[in-house]
């Protein structure tokens, strides 16, 4: 087994095992609409196994970056159905990355009329880049009413649904990175005592609730999973991190999805590919800092079932193709990760 070897995970049909990981690269309209720049940068990169979209916001509640996609308006599922149309075309697999920012926003980013919740009002102490007014401190969010916490499931139901309708092969459940997710399970941002806070159990209510609506709409086999125990990013911290993702993960290995995510963090208190692979018994993708070569060898070895590269499909849209002919890779520029326009972003070329 190697890493150029189909793969199939539930549903999915990878026709290699280097996916290329979620990257948010603040190329959508202000009105959070996939462009034809967006179409071109994903057809370029259809010959991943697999292509993870960049999040996707649910509502419009769930932007909190700047120029980022949503897909609840008709006129974005439009867009996101050209995006897809392309990378079928090029015959690729792409799932859509979910992704609810909770708290991590400013308002600057966001449409008139939407707001920054969370499970508590407790800020993350961090900024974040605004076209308007530069860097800004994250909002302060609302603590969401124990009624409105229905209705925050049911936006990642209907963005299942209008991902399908879009024309994703599957979805991808964004359940780290201090967005609302983590919010909800992480003891340092969760500060509720009704049935959504307090215990593990309580805590994990919400992923699990989101994960069943996904379910519900796409067929566990074509719902994936994205953690990483004891990641700080966005100002982050849970007591325990091993305790919740053991239940989260017992709890995920019940409902059989397609795949786990998983983004290993060397110096974190938890060994998360260790964990994922003790309790989720479905297939793993590994993510952060491979090498090819260490991805091979993972892949030879049996511990994931694949790998997924973010930066180093940025500058080589054609990965596979580099790897499969040993192509030296090239290296991509920094400062335009997030600048608008086709520059570092549809500007680089394949090798051959
Ligand atoms: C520009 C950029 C944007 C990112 N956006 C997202 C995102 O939207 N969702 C997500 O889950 N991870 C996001 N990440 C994290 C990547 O998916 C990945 O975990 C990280 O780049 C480490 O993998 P690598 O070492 O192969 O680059 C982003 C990373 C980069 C570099």
């Amino acid at each position: 087994m190697d890493l150029l070897t189909p793969l199939e995970l539930g549903a999915l049909h990878l026709r290699n095992r280097l996916v290329m990981a979620p990257m948010t690269r603040s190329r959508a309209t202000t009105d959070a609409r996939p462009t034809a720049l967006m179409v071109e940068y994903y057809r370029q990169r259809a010959g991943a196994g697999m292509i993870i979209s960049e999040g996707i916001a649910p509502s419009a509640d769930g932007l909190g970056y700047c120029r980022t996609p949503g897909i609840y308006t008709p006129e974005q599922v439009e867009g996101w159905r050209e995006v897809t149309a392309a990378v079928h075309g090029e015959g690729g697999c792409i799932v859509a990355q979910i992704m609810h920012v909770g708290r991590v926003a400013s308002h600057y980013n966001k449409p008139a009329g939407s707001h920054t919740v969370a499970p508590s009002a407790i800020p993350a102490k961090a900024k974040m880049y605004t076209d308007q007014a530069g860097m800004q401190e994250m909002d302060t969010p609302r603590a969401l009413e124990l009624g409105e916490i229905a209705g925050l499931v049911e936006e990642y139901r209907q963005a299942t649904l209008n991902a399908l309708e879009a024309g994703f092969d599957g979805v991808e459940l964004h359940c780290t990175s201090g967005y609302l997710p983590a919010q909800f399970l992480s003891t340092g941002t969760n500060q509720r005592d009704d049935a959504y806070g307090g215990s593990v159990a309580n805590r994990a209510r919400f992923a699990l609730e989101v994960m069943d609506a996904m379910v519900a709409v796409a067929g566990a086999d074509r719902v994936g999973m994205r953690i990483c125990p004891d990641n700080r990013f966005n100002d982050l911290a849970d007591d325990d991190p091993q305790e919740t993702f053991e239940y989260l993960l017992e709890q995920a290995a019940a409902r059989k999805l397609a795949y786990l995510h998983v983004i290993r963090m060397p110096k974190g208190r938890v060994d998360n590919i260790a964990l994922g692979q003790r309790y989720f018994p479905g297939r793993l993708i590994a993510n952060e800092s491979f090498d090819l070569q260490e991805a091979e060898d993972a892949v030879a070895a049996g511990e994931v079932a694949a790998v997924s590269f973010g930066r180093a499909f940025i500058a080589n849209p054609d990965l596979a193709e580099r790897w499969r002919a040993r192509l030296p890779l090239a290296e991509f520029d920094i400062a335009t990760l997030y600048s608008p326009g086709p520059e570092g972003y549809t500007s680089y070329p394949p090798a051959v």
